[in-house]
């Protein structure tokens, strides 16, 4: 098990061209680290790196204590688990497992026993005799898990491992990968697209966007407090609700904004560093949004341009005359009288009201 420490790692696929900037990060032994971001944005260039497929242009990677930038990807004591399972079609599951062992000269009897602990531990030992082909796409996945486990690695790097898996499997794999990290505790890096499994694995995230790190937190602290725009538009599904506004009124740890047509809300944040007539943007989770009951005082007029019904909860898009932006209100599955073109009034509670400044950066929220 180690850390692993980057130091104003930047990397230039071209000359000109430079897809990671400057990222610094201190990784713990033992952690599991999230990377997500926008396409492009770098997290497979970024895990290529730290496993040693690709040069580093410049800083420095520490594995545990030590300088890695020019360590062999085999002698980093890395294994990383791709998308595409990437296993060898004419050998046997254990064979597969058991690979790159061969490779390093490990002896036969030794390969057997940590494929087989492998196999146990994944649930595989009774596929072991069979070649790929005769696999589904999760037992694929798992052998190609498994093939990173025999390796005893220092640590786990995984690119969007469970992609290519149907919604069932993919939450059974998920909670098999937390397992995992669990019984082996060993330092993980997972990259995904998925925010259910960013925000159920993470200890920390790590939000990319075009090279270059947003935020870092737990999953918790980057869902209530982004700290701009980016990290609140990107987390979180369906998105925050955005609103361009102008700052009017700064009290003590409330800040008052005005939206077109004369709508006025409050933010729970302290606003002390903008000034009135700044222009902000308001933020509010879906599920904090609420219909109002009865006549209640600052509700605010709208209308239902679309009702989905998910079960458990309904989502419905609302328009408030005179503003661009569509709101999505999360709402209980059982207002079952809701649909559309009904005229509702909308709540933003002060407490759940967030507010950017001109630059995207957040003001701080009051507890
Ligand atoms: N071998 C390469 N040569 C030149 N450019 C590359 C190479 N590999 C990646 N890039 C570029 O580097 C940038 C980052 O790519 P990367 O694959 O790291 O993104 P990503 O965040 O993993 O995206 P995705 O979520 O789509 O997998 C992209 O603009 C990509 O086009
Ligand atoms: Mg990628």
């Amino acid at each position: 098990m180690a850390s692993v420490t980057l130091k104003n790692i930047t990397k230039n696929y071209t000359k000109d061209i430079t897809v990671i900037k400057n990222v610094s990060l201190e990784i713990k032994d033992g952690e599991f680290i999230v990377f997500v971001g926008p396409s492009g944005c770098g997290k497979s260039t970024m895990l290529r790196m730290i496993a040693g497929l690709e040069d580093i242009t410049g800083g420095e990677l520490y594995i545990g204590d030590a300088l890695a930038n020019d360590v062999h990807a085999s002698k980093r004591g890395i294994a990383m688990v791709f998308q595409s399972y990437a296993l060898y079609p004419h050998m046997t599951v254990a064979e597969n497992m058991g690979f790159a062992l061969k490779l390093a000269g490990v002896p036969k009897t030794e390969i057997d026993q940590r494929v087989r602990k492998a196999a146990e531990i994944l649930q595989t030992t009774h596929l072991l005799e069979r070649k790929p082909k005769a696999l589904s796409g999760g037992q694929r996945q798992r052998v190609a898990i498994g093939r990173a486990i025999v390796r005893n690695p220092k640590v786990f790097l995984f690119d969007e491992p469970l992609s290519n898996l149907d919604a069932a499997l993919r939450l059974n794999m998920r909670v098999e990968l937390s397992k995992l990290h669990q019984d082996l505790k060993t330092t993980m890096i997972y990259v995904t697209h998925d925010q259910v499994e960013a925000m159920t694995l993470a200890d920390r995230i790590v939000v990319f966007n075009a090279g270059i790190i947003q935020q870092v937190g737990s999953p918790l602290e980057m869902y209530e407090n982004p700290s701009n725009l980016f990290v609140a538009g990107f987390l979180g599904s369906p998105t925050m609700n955005l609103l361009e506004a102008q700052l009017v009124g700064l009290e003590q740890g409330v800040a008052v904004v005005r939206l077109p047509k004369g709508i006025t809300l409050k933010a729970s944040v302290e606003a002390s560093r903008g000034k009135v007539g700044d222009k902000v943007t308001l933020g509010i989770r879906p599920e904090h949004l609420r219909l109002a009951v009865g006549d209640e005082a600052g509700a605010v007029p709208a209308r239902v341009d679309l009702i989905e019904h998910l079960g458990d909860h309904i989502l419905a898009y609302i328009e408030i005359p005179g503003i661009n932006e569509i709101l999505s209100v999360k709402v209980a599955g059982n207002v079952t009288n809701l649909k559309y073109g009904d005229a509702i009034r909308v709540v933003f509670p002060e407490k759940n009201c967030l507010l950017f400044d001109a630059e995207g950066l957040a003001f701080k929220r009051v507890a």
